[in-house]
């Protein structure tokens, strides 16, 4: 366990008052439930282990209009990896913090921690105590103070808004989710080889499940309101662009669904489109690839296609052996892989043939 968790649960542990933890995808639990902690966070895999745990944890884009104004005597969160979902949250710790609460921000050097204690210094008006947890670490703990000042911008955290468009769609965004303002380099090019690694034209004809759907960039260039449409993410903010954009495309019938790497989803569709995420929080995670191809494995009808993108040095064709019996690498761009999935393995007919 790194420094930073350590005091992070150090801190969750002798929390007494009335306390919010914020909580993304950097985390790592070793602490009882305590009844004076109140969790949010944006990713339902994480909230979803902390309630099985005890918790009263609730999975939300950061959504705090719910609670009083001056509320909270502690507030904890360790930095997330976007700066606009920083900058809300320390705006949002002003308006909830009680007059001699304080908010406790954790992170590494490289991640702006000290950059943001300043921010929160100004923003909250009390004192900024900083303390070294190790070669990178650090704690701040910023006290609510009656010189409270200027307030760091999150471009309008809660807003959707159009960021970027194509010949097809205008796609609508907001910051908290991955690479929120722009197409995914990776995504566009599945999408153009996508009628060449089914040998099928686009609109697809069947169901479609977008696993791991970001904004829904995959699913609105595959599909039509014709077909079945399945999209699922674990991020909160994501869930909810990709509800605009198929609303906005017409599509209303469509299910968004929050889901930890598909794992509330039934099975049964003909085709999979997949860009799955690497990184947990400022780890590479190579065990989510894994959960995203059993995802797949999983849900795939037994003549349906999984088609992914990944980076060139993920291992899929070799991750995905044990799952599929018809592998194929359709392109090697030497940046990304295109990678087509056919004929699951049943895990309950393996070995008894
Ligand atoms: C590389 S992005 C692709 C987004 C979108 N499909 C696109 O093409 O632009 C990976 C997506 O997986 C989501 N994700 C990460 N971990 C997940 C998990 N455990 N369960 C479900 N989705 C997850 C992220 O929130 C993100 O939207």
């Amino acid at each position: 366990m790194d420094l930073l968790t350590t005091e992070l649960n150090r801190l969750l542990r002798n929390a007494t008052g009335n306390t919010l933890w914020l909580v993304d995808e950097n985390i790592q639990l070793d602490v009882p439930a305590n009844p004076s902690v109140q969790v949010v966070g944006n990713r339902l895999d994480v909230i979803e282990r902390l309630q099985q745990r005890g918790w009263q944890a609730r999975f939300s884009d950061f959504d705090l209009s719910a609670c009083a104004d001056e509320h909270f005597d502690l507030i904890l969160y360790r930095v997330s990896k976007e700066k606009p979902v920083v900058h809300f949250l320390i705006n949002e710790a002003r308006r909830l913090l009680c007059p001699d609460g304080s908010l406790v921000l954790l992170g590494d050097k490289g991640e702006g921690i000290r950059t943001y204690a300043r921010k929160a210094e100004s923003c909250l008006g009390g004192v900024r105590r900083e303390q070294k947890l190790g070669k990178e670490s650090w704690l701040a703990e910023i006290g609510a103070g009656s010189k409270a000042g200027e307030c760091p911008d999150h471009q309008r955290y809660t807003e959707l808004r159009p960021v970027c468009e194509d010949a097809q769609h205008e796609y609508w965004s907001k910051p908290g989710l991955f690479g929120w303002n722009k197409i995914d380099r990776g995504s566009a090019l599945l999408i153009e080889h996508l009628p060449s690694m089914l040998n099928a034209p686009i609109p697809f004809d069947g169901s479609v499940l977008d696993l791991g759907c970001g904004f829904g960039y995959l699913a609105l260039n595959v599909t039509n309101n014709n077909t079945r449409l399945v999209c699922s993410d674990n991020n909160a903010a994501a869930l909810t662009a990709c509800r605009y954009n198929l609303d906005k495309a017409g599509l209303e019938q469509a299910e968004v669904i929050a889901s930890n790497a598909g794992d509330r989803l039934t099975s049964g569709f003909d085709l999979i489109v997949c860009n799955p995420p690497f990184h947990s929080g400022f780890s590479v995670d190579g065990d989510l690839t894994d959960r995203f191809l059993h995802a797949a494995q999983r849900l795939l009808s037994a003549n349906g296609t999984a088609c992914f993108v990944v980076n060139q040095h993920i291992p899929l064709e070799r991750k995905a052996g044990d799952l599929f019996t018809d592998i194929h690498t359709h392109l090697d761009t030497g940046q990304f892989k295109l990678v087509r999935l056919r004929k699951p393995i049943n895990p309950q007919s393996q070995g008894c043939s």
